[in-house]
């Protein structure tokens, strides 16, 4: 290790009940707040008139676009920056899953930006800070909140990548393990899951580092404690609290270590197919892992110890199977479209994902073909 950076959000705050503090941080920011979410779940729990009654305490006046999608589209972006210009906004509040805050987080960056934002999907970089931005995560999975990419989909060509940039970092995170009680079952397991995924990817990626590591096994010991009870009984407070910091660290060790070969293709998979991202991610992680003995099975087998499972690494591609099973999150590839002539289709975004480039083994076109080959055996 020769080099270290870290990165995070400006400010970060975690516990049950801060989002109460929203108000408070947004009024350091500036008068008038786009708040950005999901189009009904928010609203309809009260949550986002809980929010605004926040921000009107504290002096800041708020409007709403609830108009992110799953798997949030370009176009979407640039109606919340119209949005924000036309309510002469000056910060941006994102509350929501991963795609509320990956979205917020592009209006905020691009806001002062003359280009549409497939300008910057096609790889420019993005000038500037942008404007402030606070992430209030709703569900216990991406880590968005305190990394520096936002991910979206060019519907027109189903191509699903990252724009990345220090101006996608949140000012303000704020962690609130109370809004994910009303998460639902399914949407719990799949976010778990790719919370997994990104502690288990960034604990063996080429920029692991001691600190990334340390992040990656508190993660994976809270997740692996407490995500089947978190499904069980989305009441059950300790677990989603335990979920909630696990998330935390998981995003905060990707956004220094990046991630692997199981997000490298499960962006282009979930662009083909319209699969929840994290449902992807439990799916891959074991094959990914199969691949990656020869390069990660000392690290896996530390993971393995530390979970109680004696020293062999296979035994946590065994655990992970078993935890995906456990929470009803299996996918059959072949039966959700995966066969052999798509294949052509999925290798190039798959070698050109940056997530690829840090698989602790080295990513090439004979690698992806013989991954996708055991998914549709
Ligand atoms: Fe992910």
């Amino acid at each position: 290790m020769n080099h270290l950076t870290l990165r995070g959000a400006k400010e970060i705050i975690f516990g049950s009940g801060t989002r109460l503090q929203t108000g408070q941080q947004a009024a350091l920011l500036g008068g008038r707040a786009l708040i950005v979410s999901g189009r009904t779940a928010m609203q309809r729990s009260g949550t986002l008139a809980e929010l605004g009654a926040c921000l009107a305490e504290a002096g800041v006046a708020s409007s709403i676009f609830a108009e992110v999608e799953a798997e949030p589209s370009l176009d979407t972006v640039d109606r919340g920056r119209e949005a924000f210009h036309s309510q002469q906004c000056d910060l941006v509040i994102a509350i929501g899953g991963g795609s509320a805050l990956d979205v917020g987080k592009a209006i905020a960056a691009l806001a002062p930006c003359p280009e549409p934002v497939s300008h910057y999907f096609a790889g420019v970089e993005i000038p500037g800070q942008g404007r402030p931005c606070i992430a209030l995560p709703t569900t216990s999975g991406t880590g968005a909140e305190v990394t520096p990419n936002s991910v979206l989909t060019n519907t027109a060509a189903a191509e699903k990548a990252s724009i990345r940039g220090h101006c996608l970092l949140p000012e303000v995170a704020i962690v609130d393990p109370e809004l994910t009680l009303t998460c639902p079952p399914d949407q719990t397991a799949f976010s778990g899951l790719d919370a997994l995924t990104q502690a288990i990817e960034s604990y063996v990626s080429t920029g692991a580092n001691p600190v990334s590591d340390m992040l990656c096994e508190e993660s994976i010991r809270r997740i692996a404690g407490s995500l089947r009870r978190a499904v069980a009984d989305g009441s059950d407070r300790e677990a989603r609290e335990s979920m909630a910091l696990g998330s935390l660290l998981a995003g905060l060790a990707l956004a220094s270590a990046r991630l692997g070969l199981v997000h490298g293709l499960a962006h282009p998979l979930g662009a083909l197919y319209g699969l929840p991202h994290g449902q992807v991610c439990g799916a891959l992680l074991p094959h990914v892992m199969v691949y990656n003995m020869r390069a990660a099975g000392p690290k896996y087998a530390r993971l393995a110890r530390m979970l109680g499972l004696g020293a062999d690494a296979s035994a946590l591609v065994g655990w992970v199977e078993a935890l995906v099973h456990d929470l009803g999150a299996q996918l059959n590839f072949a039966a959700a479209g995966l066969s052999e002539v798509d294949i052509p289709a999925i290798v190039p975004p798959t070698l050109a994902s940056g997530s690829s480039r840090h698989n602790p083994r080295p990513v090439d076109e004979a690698g992806v073909r013989e991954l996708l080959a055991t998914l549709i055996a």
